[in-house]
């Protein structure tokens, strides 16, 4: 197991001020220069608990305990070292290296051969621009487009010649295979010679970076007016689309309260170049919705947009709106402003701050509208005939009664209600107290909707223990009955998961009907329950041998809406297993599949029963002749279950 890197660390505790970690467990009040609470760690009833956040600790004067964030995590939730770290990262955005271990070290040595490809293609193309001869269109282009050099080397812009394979030959005679250069995703195979491509020929080149500073991918855009206008490297080993924000490597040191989020690559460079190095781009109109989760996680107090003012980027905008009001809403203790801002004549911001520098785009950063007064522009403007000026009322109160339904204190709510009251003759207080039936009738849809998903899992769940002892093969690593050690009545769920669990079960949902092939597992080894020491990964599990009947193809699809509700080490389920399942996906076959799939759960469960061998050990001194003689079946039983399973990875 390797080492969370001391930068890292650092990085976390810096962004997970101490004040909001504990902040989401303990009601503090401030005193001084410190705040004070009732203590987590024992019961009290007067405040001995301090957080001092200058010093970024917190420490009890009851009970004694006391540290740095990453210790609370700990504390709290149960968690050792590495696994507070993971959860913090996952919280205040801080990308966490993987670690790695033996099992993964083949996907891991194909992640890296990617990023070496990557790191030589960058070169290349970075000597192309520069190149006197060949880089002259390229130069040409970047300086119609006012790019300084200073500005083209810090986001290592670069040329693709006019050629179908001078990076090929270039990356061959370095000794990559093809099947590595096609995994990079800037290759293709030619049905024609079999033989792979160079997908960039002729474009302006931006390296796109992950958060610290890694090359996981390019973008392409075309000297002149031809179509497509931007080439984008598809999603690879090393590269998820979906989960990415350009220029976050650079806007994440600024550790800017704001954080201002534009559309395109052009858009984000004009915009470091001229000062507001806080910004990252989305590169595309339709924000997902992890875009928009680690936008929050980002920000640390307000988040800027800026939309295209074509429909489709107002209709983006909306969209966005939605989703972020939504989010924020479940988040308790982390209040972050959402404003919209508006390019004046429908320019973007590149085009903005060329004509008219960055001192009037400051303005223009400075005037973007609050969320609310936003959705009360938009609510009047669509709802009015351009012609008459005549405002649609039906209209503009459905709208308005939705939006402000969407909005995560009242104090927003109230104030759409005072704007909206009077162009609907009506007073606040009743368009508010509808703007809260909206809420209480989407909520309770949403409610409905998760007790059903959850009553049907709990039914199925019940049929499917009766119907089939699926696992009866697997000896069951529980003890006895009467010696299972009492549980507390009321427990905490538990969201915890190793990177393991996650990758083994993320394999499993990848094979699909593969896993209940005979000839590719034996029925013991697929995953159960109890293999994972989380109780949400436990239930989603279940839920998932449920769903699955040994044809499913679509099993993720299926699970979304389990997924969606809950989380896995503090992220949202459907984010962390999303990845990982695309990740298994990229297994070029379904042996390569397997054989990841057993050898995680062959980690997996030689923990578990290391774990079952000590306690029913410790246990057999103190039972009966009968108890022992159970006692010492059970443990021949996980013995022959361990012998058979490293067999099996012995066989690999
Ligand atoms: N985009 C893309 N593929 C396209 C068009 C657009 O991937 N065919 C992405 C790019 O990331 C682009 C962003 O969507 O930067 C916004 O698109 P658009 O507004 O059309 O382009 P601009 O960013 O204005 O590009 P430029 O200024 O270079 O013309
Ligand atoms: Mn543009």
């Amino acid at each position: 197991m390797g080492l969370i890197p001391d930068n890292v660390i650092d990085e976390v505790l810096t962004r997970a001020d101490i004040e909001s970690v504990v902040g989401r467990y303990v009601q503090l009040k401030r005193q001084g220069s410190n705040m004070w609470g009732l203590c987590p760690f024992h019961s009290e009833k007067t405040a001995s608990f301090s957080v001092n956040p200058s010093k970024n600790i917190f420490k009890c004067f009851g009970c004694g305990k006391g540290g740095n964030a990453i210790n609370f995590i700990m504390e709290i939730e149960h968690m050792s070292y590495p696994e507070a770290i993971r959860y913090l990262g996952g919280l205040y955005g801080v990308e966490i290296p993987e670690t790695g271990y033996s099992g993964d070290s083949v996907q891991k040595d194909a992640k890296n051969r990617v990023k070496e490809i990557l790191k030589e293609a960058a070169k290349f193309y970075y000597k192309s621009f520069n190149d006197p001869v060949v880089g002259q269109p390229a130069r040409d282009y970047a300086a119609k487009r006012s790019l300084t050099k200073v500005t083209l080397d810090n986001f290592g812009i670069g040329y693709s010649p006019m050629s179908w394979n001078a990076l090929y030959d270039l990356l061959k005679g370095k000794g990559y295979k093809d099947e590595e250069l096609l995994n990079s995703g800037i290759f293709k195979n030619s049905p024609k010679t079999n033989q792979p491509y160079d997908i960039f020929r002729g474009r302006l080149m931006f390296p796109i970076f992950d958060s610290f500073g890694t090359i996981i991918a390019f973008g392409g855009r075309a000297l002149g007016d031809e179509k497509p206008k931007y080439i984008n490297s598809p999603d690879s080993l090393v590269y998820n689309k979906q989960n990415h924000l350009y220029a976050m490597n650079f806007a994440r040191k600024e550790q800017s309260k704001q954080l201002i989020v534009v559309e395109g690559y052009m858009d984000a460079i004009a915009m470091h170049a001229a000062g507001f190095k806080n910004t990252v781009a989305a590169l595309g109109t339709s924000f997902t919705d992890s875009q928009l989760k680690l936008c929050a996680r980002h920000a640390k107090e307000e988040i800027v947009f800026f939309f295209d003012a074509d429909n489709a980027g107002q209709n983006a905008a909306i969209r966005a709106i939605k989703m972020m009001m939504e989010y924020l809403r479940k988040l308790t203790g982390i209040n972050i402003r959402i404003r919209i801002a508006k390019v004046p004549d429908g320019k973007d911001p590149d085009e903005f701050i060329r004509q008219n520098g960055a001192e009037k785009f400051k303005e223009v950063v400075r005037n973007a509208l609050y969320v609310e007064d936003y959705l009360l522009d938009r609510a009047k403007n669509d709802n009015t005939d351009s012609e008459t000026g005549a405002l649609d009322r039906g209209r503009y109160q459905e709208d308005i009664c939705l939006y402000g339904s969407w909005m995560n204190d009242d104090i927003k709510m109230s104030r759409m209600a005072g704007v909206a009251a009077p162009l609907l003759g009506a007073t606040q207080q009743a368009v508010m107290s509808q703007m809260v039936k909206f809420r209480q009738i989407e909520d309770k849809k949403q409610a409905d909707l998760d007790s059903r998903n959850l009553e049907r899992a709990r039914r199925e769940d019940i049929v499917h223990r009766n119907e089939t002892e699926a696992f009866e093969d697997v000896p069951d690593p529980s003890v006895p009955e009467e010696v299972v050690p009492e549980q507390p009545a009321f427990k905490k769920v538990n969201d915890s998961a190793t990177s393991e669990e996650i990758e083994l079960f993320a394999y499993a949902l990848s094979m699909g009907s593969a896993l209940a092939d005979k000839k590719l597992l034996d029925k013991t080894d697929i995953i159960r329950p109890d293999d994972f020491s989380g109780d949400t990964i436990r239930e989603l599990v279940r839920i998932f041998l449920n769903i699955f009947d040994g044809r499913n193809e679509t099993l993720f699809a299926k699970m979304s809406d389990y997924f969606s509700k809950l989380t896995i080490n503090g992220q949202p389920a459907e984010d962390v297993m999303l990845r990982a399942v695309e990740s298994a996906d990229k297994s070029p076959d379904v042996n390569v599949k397997r054989d990841m799939y057993l050898a995680l759960l062959f980690k997996v469960r030689e923990a578990i029963i290391a774990r079952e061998e000590e306690r029913l050990l410790n246990m057999r001194g103190s039972s009966d002749d009968a108890g022992k003689q159970k006692i010492d079946d059970m443990l021949r039983k996980l013995s022959d279950y361990k012998q058979s399973l490293r067999k099996k990875i012995g066989d690999l």
